[in-house]
């Protein structure tokens, strides 16, 4: 049986999908494989490894003739068309939990870059206009005792907050449901969105995207920040408007944000360049040796599991 890997993942997942007997070819080049070679290779894989950035859709998944298993290299999976691979009965696997804590990480030093306005200090060195140390050189805020609004109480949300907690913040959500583990380990309150838009001085979303999240906030929602606050984005770039967001920075009703995903990925928004009060990231959430290693292992293993008649591990919505 054969499995077409979309990308170089690391070298581990594909040396144990060699050990367990599949042929497995690897589309090595720099950057994303376009539709064609996708509709290609994917023809006739019996298993495929994708990325974030692949669009899966329904006319790819219509001329897969033998494929049984899309294991996405990533947790979310808004790049793939579930239903058309749910109609081929196609199991798609997704990789959560091995990149909570990375993700978590990041969305606390997209925070933290910029409520102490590490980018704006380290250009001042970088350009040798450091001239001594003054009062009132680039003031930032402290997170102790401020409001942090966690925009979905998932896991990396969870681990987010838990982080933030640890810094002195007081914990809000918005989700669906209670939670009460993170209620209980931080105190957190559930509130609506509106409210923790209005009461939070940093909002962080860890929402999936989905036809439910798509532009969660919009341009009204958005009005109802303070202009102190701080906004990050580890998610994914359409669920907040990015334009309206950019003219609230550019008009400083807003402290900053920082941005590891974009509306066009990976077209930025040109006027986000010219803002001094913005973090910008290459979609760097999982960018850890471990969580991607992790991530490789959990994807081949889906696809392994799935080809030799077991359950899959991780499908998606689990
Ligand atoms: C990264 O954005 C992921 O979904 O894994
Ligand atoms: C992702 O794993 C999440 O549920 O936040």
């Amino acid at each position: 049986m054969n499995v077409f890997i979309t990308r170089k993942i690391p070298q581990s997942a594909i040396d144990l999908l060699v050990n367990e007997g599949f042929d497995v070819s690897v589309y090595g080049k720099e950057n994303a494989a376009s539709k064609s070679i996708l509709m290609k290779q994917t023809k006739e894989a019996d298993g495929i490894i994708t990325l974030l950035n692949d669009r899966i859709d329904a006319e790819l998944i219509s001329n897969m003739t033998r494929c049984r298993v899309i294991a996405n290299y990533a947790v979310g999976y808004n790049n793939i068309d579930i239903e058309a691979a749910d109609k081929k009965k196609i199991i798609v696997t997704n990789t959560p939990d091995v990149l909570t804590e990375s993700t978590a990480d990041l969305a606390v030093a997209l925070l933290l870059a910029c409520s102490r306005r590490i980018l704006e200090g380290h250009s001042i060195v970088i350009n040798g206009k450091f001239t001594g140390w003054k009062p009132e050189l680039l003031l930032g805020v402290e997170l102790k005792n401020k409001y942090a609004g966690i925009i979905g109480a998932g896991r990396i949300g969870n681990a987010t907050a838990k982080r933030l907690k640890a810094f002195g913040c007081k914990i809000l959500y918005f989700n669906r449901s209670r939670n009460h583990v993170l209620e209980d380990e931080t105190g957190a309150k559930k509130v609506n969105l509106d409210s923790l838009l209005q009461k939070s001085d940093f909002v962080s979303l860890h929402v999936p995207l989905n036809s439910q999240t798509k532009l969660l906030l919009n341009k009204e929602k958005l009005s109802l920040l303070k202009s102190s606050a701080i906004v990050i984005n580890t998610a994914r770039g359409e669920i907040v408007d990015e334009s309206a967001l950019i003219q609230m920075l550019k008009e400083k009703k807003l402290f900053a944000a920082g941005f590891d995903v974009y509306t066009n990925e990976p077209a930025v928004n040109k006027k986000l360049l010219k803002l001094k009060n913005v973090v910008l990231l290459p979609h760097l959430g999982s960018a850890t040796v471990e969580a991607r290693g992790e991530m490789a292992l959990l994807a081949a293993k889906n696809v392994i599991n799935v080809l030799k008649g077991r359950k899959a591990l991780t499908p998606v919505g689990s």
